[in-house]
This record gives C-alpha cells, structure tokens and sequence, in this order.
C-alpha cells in the first residue's frame, strides 16, 4: 500500500492540487484512489458532517478524528496509490495544545499500522499575507474555518513539529503554497517521480 498525504491550513490550495493531480492521473491511466478526513466514505461523511458543525471539546475532538480515521483504514482495499486529504498531521496540528494533548495524540498515531503511515507527505506552508487574500477572496465555509483561522502560527508550528519527527521514514515535503499552481502541481509530480510513486 502506498499512501501519500496532503497536508496544510486552510486556504493553502491543497483541494487545487488535489484536483490537478486527480486529473493527471487519470490521462496518463494510473490507478489511484482518493480520500479526505475526517469521513472518506459513505457511512463516515455522516461524521464528519457532525465533527465540523460541532462545538466539542478538544480531547473529544481528537477522539472522534481517530475514530473516524481508523475506521477509514479498515475499509481501505486497494493495493494503489491513495491519496489523503488530511491524515494524522491534521489532528496533532490543529488539536495539540499541551504536552497532554500531545502525548495522547502520539500514542493514538502509533496504534496505526506501519503500512499506513504515508510514504510521502505534502505540507503545504503558506504565509500570513496569502492566507489573509485568500480569505477575503473565498470567505469561510464551516466552524472550524472559524475556530481556527486566528490559530494559524500555533497550527504551522505544530506542522513544522510533527514534520521534523522520523515517523516510519516517511518524507515530509514542504511545498511553497504561495508560489503559483502550475509550478506547485509541476513540483508534486516531480517528487512523487522521485520518490517512484509515479513513473
Ligand atoms: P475541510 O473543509 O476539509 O478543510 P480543508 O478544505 O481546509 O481541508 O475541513 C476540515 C477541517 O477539519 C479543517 O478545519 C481541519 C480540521 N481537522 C482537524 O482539526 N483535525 C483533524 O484531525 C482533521 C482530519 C481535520
């Protein structure tokens, strides 16, 4: 199994890239399948609807996003390339506040099996500036845009934590998301060659 995660704040262009990889993918006919989190199938969408209207407490938060995730990794059948949009950096990024949240959140990632943990992860590190155009251009679309958009620095820095950490050798690739689209999806390509993902 090989997973590839895409990581990142709000507004960072994440869905963009997804959609243009999606799309090379499929003319250069490489299987691949595609989930986000929290939900990722049917069932699961009814919870993340409930997770990102919530007002819950942090530790019921991390509980419900790693209940939600593992029972994502329980229905994951193919043997191709899955894509996650968001994984478990998001929950130790946006929901680890004290050493207790982040010893709890650790133990949880180290319930998941090896073969999940990705191979590589994409973070994409965008800037105040950035952040702030894109958020008068597009507006915000749940609660948690809300909750956490005055978090950006505490979310960046536990990104930059969790990224620095040697988690089954997977590879932590900070991707410039201010630059422009075409040269981001062009620098995706070119490490998921490098690292033969892709040919
Ligand atoms: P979503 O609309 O998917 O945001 P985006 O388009 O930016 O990916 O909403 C997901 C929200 O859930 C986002 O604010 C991040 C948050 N989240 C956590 O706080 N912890 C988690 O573990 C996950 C998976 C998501």
């Amino acid at each position: 199994m090989k997973i590839i995660s895409f990581e990142g704040f709000e507004y960072s262009g994440k869905s963009t890239q997804i959609k243009l990889l999606k799309a090379y993918l499929k003319k250069n006919k490489i299987k691949s399948t595609f989930t986000r989190e929290p939900g990722g199938f049917k069932q699961l969408e009814k919870i993340r609807k409930i997770i990102l209207d919530s007002n819950f407490d942090n530790l019921t938060l991390i509980l419900f996003f790693f209940a939600s995730r593992f029972a994502l990794l329980s229905q994951l059948k193919s043997n191709d390339l899955i894509f996650f949009d968001r994984f478990f950096d998001s929950t130790f990024a946006y929901q680890k506040y004290t050493a207790k949240d982040k010893n709890l959140i650790l133990n949880l990632i180290n319930q998941i099996d090896k073969k999940f943990i990705p191979k590589v992860t994409f973070y994409f590190k965008i800037n105040k500036n950035t952040l702030s155009q894109r958020k008068k251009a597009v507006g915000e679309r749940n609660n948690f845009d809300k909750k956490y958009y005055n978090q950006f620095s505490r979310i960046q820095k536990n990104y930059e934590e969790i990224g620095k950490m040697n988690l089954s050798n997977r590879k932590f690739v900070i991707i410039d998301a201010n630059k422009d689209k075409e040269e981001i999806h062009n620098n995706i390509l070119t490490n998921l060659k490098k690292w033969k993902l892709i040919k």
